[in-house]
């Protein structure tokens, strides 16, 4: 784990700031700041001539850097200043920790870019400066000395209460980042149900967990199936955040936590397997909120469940064409071992339907690859029962820059995953709407009458080493590989935050 940790809010002028750099920005219209403007003097004002020369245009993404005896000055383009947005000012920030760190600067001070005190500029700006310094170097043990880390950032001036909102959000989103590039061997399901109760005891939570003999002994069969393959324990996690009172429905997060997916019997390719410990990236969603609703104590109601899991072929593990019980008595015949996320889903959707009042339910997994032939690595598929909640969704989708795509949950698509044998089957028609076949068959455990939306987060909830996912260019705030965190910060937004 290593972020930028320590973000100072502060109302001295930028030049008096004791720090390795300093930033400002520059519109492309040649506006600067007043604290971009008083930096230009100290330079003799070698800003505005380099726009004058066309040598600085003030366009997103540009960066220079002016030097003069005193601390270097990086401008940073914001491009038309009609179009300067919170997002805008998420990559500022981003770009602006990542090129700290290639110039290895420990400390560097920045203005707050124009932003006009609001607390949610302050708070996208905190996001991008510590999601743009996050690096995951926890297994470098030899190149130890050439790692580099940006400590310290004072921003000077703007919202001081966004700022340190943000960073607890952008905190939380990290730490989820972590879970999900932590391999399989140490992101285990026990190591997931330990670091609930470390947030649970922070944020002053029930934590419960079942292990293998208590979920098998009150009926959750998806999750017992699933989990029949592999000795490594699995873990049925809920945790329980009461910050108003109890008559308010909670909102209820459901996270899939397969922290290894070889496939099982159905075994996928060897090619890319590796990448199947980022299968408990749902579950990571789900932590993520949680960490940040311990920090920020919200006057709201949250439950969170989470099922966990290793998919492996053991000698006990389930096969093609098992008939499995959920918890809510289905009974479903397993036509691909692979299609194990909606198996443990199944379960927890139906013990929060059953346990709870949810006000609406959140589901997190990445549940099919062919959300990835739908969307690319660019948006979440989502789909839902109740048309209000995806409009939330697509809000806050809109307010935090994390992009979902809805599909359709036609009666026609659910009909593909009824089971002659079963009441349902875990898969849809061969080839065809993939995604849809997976939400499809997650609807059938979740009570009627609950508002509930599917995140299918396959394509978003990592990125690979080519750089597909997040491309630098677009999202400066995004890691340049691994897990990117995602809709963490569009969930905290929907529930309130
Ligand atoms: N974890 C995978 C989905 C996945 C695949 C995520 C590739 C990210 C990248 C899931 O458990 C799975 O294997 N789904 C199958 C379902 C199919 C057998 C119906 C799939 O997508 O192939
Ligand atoms: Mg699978
Ligand atoms: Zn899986």
């Amino acid at each position: 784990m290593a972020h930028l940790s320590k973000l100072n809010h502060t109302t001295d002028a930028l030049d008096s700031i004791k720090s390795d750099a300093i930033a400002i920005g520059l519109f492309e219209d040649g506006t600067l700041t007043s604290r971009g403007k008083s930096v230009d003097k100290t330079l003799n004002g070698q800003i505005s001539v380099a726009y004058k020369r066309n040598d600085i245009k003030g366009k997103e993404g540009e960066m220079e850097i002016f030097y003069s005896d005193q601390s270097p000055v990086i401008v940073i383009g914001l491009g038309k200043s009609k179009d300067f947005n919170n997002e805008s000012i998420r990559k500022v920030g981003g770009s602006l920790a990542k090129k700290a760190i290639t110039k290895k600067y420990t400390h560097i001070a920045c203005e707050n870019f124009g932003g006009k005190g609001t607390a949610d500029f302050g708070q996208a700006l905190a996001e991008g400066l510590i999601l743009g310094s996050y690096q995951f170097n926890d297994y470098l043990t030899k190149k130890k000395d050439e790692l580099f880390e940006l400590k310290k950032v004072t921003v000077s001036g703007g919202s001081h209460v966004g700022l340190s909102k943000g960073a607890e959000i952008a905190k939380s989103v990290c730490f989820a980042r972590d879970l999900g590039n932590h391999p399989g061997n140490v992101s285990t399901p026990s190591r997931l149900a330990n670091d609930a109760k470390k947030i649970g005891r922070k944020g002053k939570m029930k934590v419960s967990v079942f292990d293998r003999e208590k979920f098998t002994e009150i009926g959750m069969g998806g999750l017992a199936g699933v989990a029949a393959g592999t000795d490594e324990p699995p873990k049925f996690i809920l945790m329980e955040y009461w910050g108003t009172k109890k008559s308010v429905k909670p909102k209820v997060l459901v996270g899939k936590g397969l922290t290894f997916d070889s496939g099982g019997i159905s075994i996928k390719p060897a090619s890319k397997m590796d990448e199947m410990k980022f299968d408990m990236c749902g579950s990571a969603v789900v932590l993520g909120c949680m960490h940040a609703i311990a920090a920020l104590k919200p006057k709201i109601n949250v439950v969170a469940a989470i099922s966990s899991t290793e998919n492996m072929s053991g000698s006990k593990a389930y096969k093609p064409g098992d008939i499995l019980t959920a918890y809510n008595g289905k009974t479903i015949e397993v036509l691909n071992t692979d299609a194990e996320g909606r198996l443990i889903l199944a379960d927890a959707l139906s013990y929060v339907s059953k346990h709870y009042d949810p006000a609406f339910i959140f589901d997190f997994a990445t549940l099919t690859g062919a959300v990835i032939i739908a969307l690319g690595h660019i948006a979440t598929g989502i789909m839902g029962t109740d048309e209000k909640l995806i409009e939330k969704v697509k809000k806050s989708s809109a307010r935090t820059g994390e992009k979902v795509w809805e599909f359709p949950l036609w009666e026609e698509y659910c009909e593909q995953v009824q089971s002659r044998i079963a009441d349902v089957k875990n898969m849809g028609s061969p080839g065809q709407a993939g995604t849809i076949a997976g939400g499809a068959f997650l609807k059938e455990f979740v009570r009627e009458g609950i508002p509930w939306c599917h995140f299918d987060i396959a394509g978003t909830a990592w990125d690979d080493i080519a750089g597909t996912a997040w491309d630098d260019k677009e999202k400066p705030y995004g890691p340049k590989a691994g897990a990117t965190g995602n809709v963490i910060r569009l969930v905290l937004d929907a529930i309130g935050l």
